[in-house]
């Protein structure tokens, strides 16, 4: 059986003092080690957030990661600099970072191989633009992504990735997919893992979806078979974040 999970994706949202009050009222309102919960928090709050999360079941994540270990990169964080730091998480190919940031599958798979290889664990995000999807190559482009992505990597190491379906046509629109087509991109999504690597291992990995979860659609969508939670961006940072969280519990 796998776990569920919820991850809270903050984006580029409160200050070091605003995320750790949040962070404060999460653990009071969430209170369960059924679930795995991830807040995937803005780099200069990550060390305050954990500290605040201490003994808690709530983990956190930083939201990218470069892929060398140090360097003339300019503004850029290293994969062992969140090692230092404690983090067991990093987001990696978010839609935003590949539409703004210049993120490839090339980049996405280095970081990806890079972050295994420092026992943090990728929670990698895939998925397809309205244009795709009205072109009906999302299956294709899910293909793609989820191989470049994983190149490389070994049947033992993909059962530490997290797999986020994210259609960008979803992420911060209000227009959430439906319980089926999110159910069948994550099953699709599966089974390039399964032929990749065989069913067994596929059928270990967790795949969340993500694109305008809230509390009123979470349920129905984390009660697919194929979905295992949610990568939540707008509603992770209200209060009703926690009945997401709920709607993550088993039944
Ligand atoms: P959203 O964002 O829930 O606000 O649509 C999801 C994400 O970008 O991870």
């Amino acid at each position: 059986m796998r776990r569920k999970m919820v991850a809270g994706n903050w984006k580029m949202n409160n200050t070091p003092a605003e995320a750790v009050a949040f962070a404060n009222s999460i653990k009071a309102n969430i209170n369960t080690d059924k679930t795995d919960v991830v807040l995937c928090v803005p780099y200069v709050a990550l060390d305050a957030v954990k500290n605040e999360l201490a003994g808690t079941h709530i983990s956190v994540a930083a939201q990218n990661m470069h892929y060398e270990k140090s360097g003339a990169y300019t503004g850029e964080i290293s994969g062992e600099m969140l090692v230092a730091m404690g983090i067991p998480y990093a987001l990696i190919g978010h839609s935003e970072r590949r539409q703004y940031y210049n993120e490839t599958d090339e980049t996405v798979n280095k970081k990806v191989q890079k972050a295994l290889a420092l026992g943090l664990k990728p929670i990698l995000c895939v998925g397809e633009s309205l244009e795709e999807r009205k072109k009906e190559v999302t299956n294709e482009l899910l293909r793609q992504q989820t191989n470049h992505a994983l190149f490389g990597v070994s049947a033992e190491d993909v059962l530490k990735v997290v797999i986020a379906y994210e259609p960008i046509w979803a992420i911060g629109t209000g227009v959430v997919a439906s319980p089926k087509q999110a159910e069948d991109a994550c099953a699709y999504i599966r089974g390039v893992l399964a032929q990749k690597y065989c069913t067994d291992t596929a059928s270990k990995v967790t795949i969340l979806y993500g694109g305008s979860v809230d509390d009123e659609n979470a349920a129905e969508l984390f009660g697919q078979p194929n979905i295992d939670g949610g990568l939540v961006g707008g509603a992770s940072l209200k209060p009703t974040f926690a009945d997401v969280v709920k709607a993550g519990l088993p039944k």
